[in-house]
């Protein structure tokens, strides 16, 4: 098979065929396909799509470019879930335990955060002594022992993505909704779980910015999955305004552990509630405790405080706090109309909270404390937000930012968080 009549087909609109794809992505990952070529081809599927079949061959083939965990054989059925990524998404965090609390096994491998968006792995990596590298055997152990597990996906796991990836990345062809799905669900298969619940993020702050593109996502997401025999549901949720209020490692982790103790900021609660409960119907599991219970009966909270020590970390250790805060105070009287999730990552990103190249480090206190969220009522010369960072020369940067992230008394449309659910 020569690399270029695959190029043509695509380029021509035609449909690849099994063994073109298999062929074509094995190929690639060996070496054996120029990274022209594929950025060609890449290229094409943006233009010309893929269809069911092309995009779960595409992600098969992604797959099997590695190696691909296996759970079965614990008492417990496994379930996972996977965000694509937003602004105060710290859902994870108290996610987890509380299902593990429910009676299902969570084997869930996180990234760490590019740009604006956050990553669950720089949140758990401001926990002191945390470590995020955990051996096959490792996860299964806790598993077992504990029943969730949050931790950094091995490099042997669809290598293929990680090379196209970063080749999509530097051609302008990310933008594809089956290479994205493709890229997405290659990974989240290998991880070996047996059900999937996907929160796929709509608005300012997320991947997608409007429904419609979200839910192709999702529906693409959910056939994927769906084809590969691992149930597969989807939910569209808003991703606006940011979740919770506050955004930034340690800063986010601290909300987390408000949830898992009984409080917390009610759509940070609602959307763990409702993910929880998705993952467990997912895992076969109708007759589980509730997630709800579970994060008011402390049972939740021993999860994590078991799963944070299982991986070295000292979950009663003070968080770290960042050298320098700022409260950036409100201008008017009036109810907060618009907060808006983009702006706001941004901001907490130039404080030193997210990265902009995939090597360099991330501040564990830097952040932002958000004193409202749209719909409530502040008052004038009463702080709006608090910046945090270690490096003052940040603050003036990230004041300016958040000067345009929001609006008082003006007109409101608001997503509402639980858009739509898929599968
Ligand atoms: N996230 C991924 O993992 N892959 C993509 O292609 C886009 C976002």
């Amino acid at each position: 098979m020569e690399a270029i009549d695959v190029i043509i087909a695509k380029r021509d609109g035609g449909e690849l065929t099994d063994e073109q794809i298999g062929w074509v992505v094995d190929a690639y990952t060996r070496g054996a396909v120029a990274e022209e070529q594929m950025a060609a081809l890449s290229m094409a599927i943006v233009w010309r799509g893929m269809t069911r079949a092309e995009t779960s061959a595409w992600t098969r083939a992604m797959l099997d470019s590695g190696e691909r965990l296996d759970f079965t054989g614990l008492d417990r059925p496994t379930t996972d879930k996977h965000s694509t990524g937003g602004v105060g998404d710290k859902i994870t965090l108290p996610l987890t335990p509380a299902v593990a609390a429910c009676g299902a096994a969570v084997p869930q491998l996180s990234g760490r955060g590019l740009g604006h968006t956050g990553g669950t792995l720089d949140k758990l990596e401001s926990i002191p002594g945390w470590r995020a590298d955990l051996t096959p055997e490792g996860m299964r152990r806790q598993l077992g022992d504990v029943g969730g597990v949050v931790c950094a996906a091995g490099s042997g796991l669809a290598p293929a993505d990680r090379k196209l990836y970063a080749l999509r990345d530097v051609t302008g062809t990310v933008e594809s909704i089956p290479l994205i799905a493709a890229s997405i669900m290659s990974k989240k298969l290998a991880e070996g779980t047996a059900s999937l619940v996907l929160d796929v993020k709509v608005g300012s702050g997320a991947f997608m910015k409007d429904i419609a593109s979200a839910r192709e996502l999702a529906e693409t997401m959910v056939a994927i999955g769906t084809d590969h025999g691992v149930r597969t549901r989807a939910l569209l949720t808003a991703m606006d305004t940011p979740l919770g209020r506050r955004v930034g490692n340690a800063l986010e982790v601290a909300e987390a552990v408000e949830v898992l103790s009984g409080g917390g900021p009610s759509d940070v609660v609602e959307l763990t509630v409702e993910l929880g409960r998705e993952m467990l119907r997912a895992a076969g599991l109708q007759d589980a405790r509730d997630p709800a219970e579970a994060l008011r009966d402390g049972s939740a909270m021993d999860s994590w405080r078991r799963m944070i020590a299982a991986q070295g970390g000292d979950p009663d250790a003070p968080p770290p706090v960042a050298a320098e805060q700022r409260d950036i105070l409100a201008p008017a009287t009036g109810t907060l109309t618009r907060l808006d999730a983009y702006a706001v990552g941004v901001a907490a990103w130039r404080l030193g909270a997210g990265r902009a190249r995939k090597e360099d480090p991330v501040s564990a206190g830097a952040g932002i404390e958000l004193h409202a969220a749209p719909g409530e009522e502040i008052r004038a010369g009463r702080p709006l937000f608090t910046l945090h960072t270690d490096d003052p020369a940040r603050l003036e940067h990230a004041a300016e930012v958040l000067a345009h992230a929001f609006a008082i008394d003006g007109p409101e449309d608001r997503l509402p968080l639980v858009i739509d659910r898929i599968g």
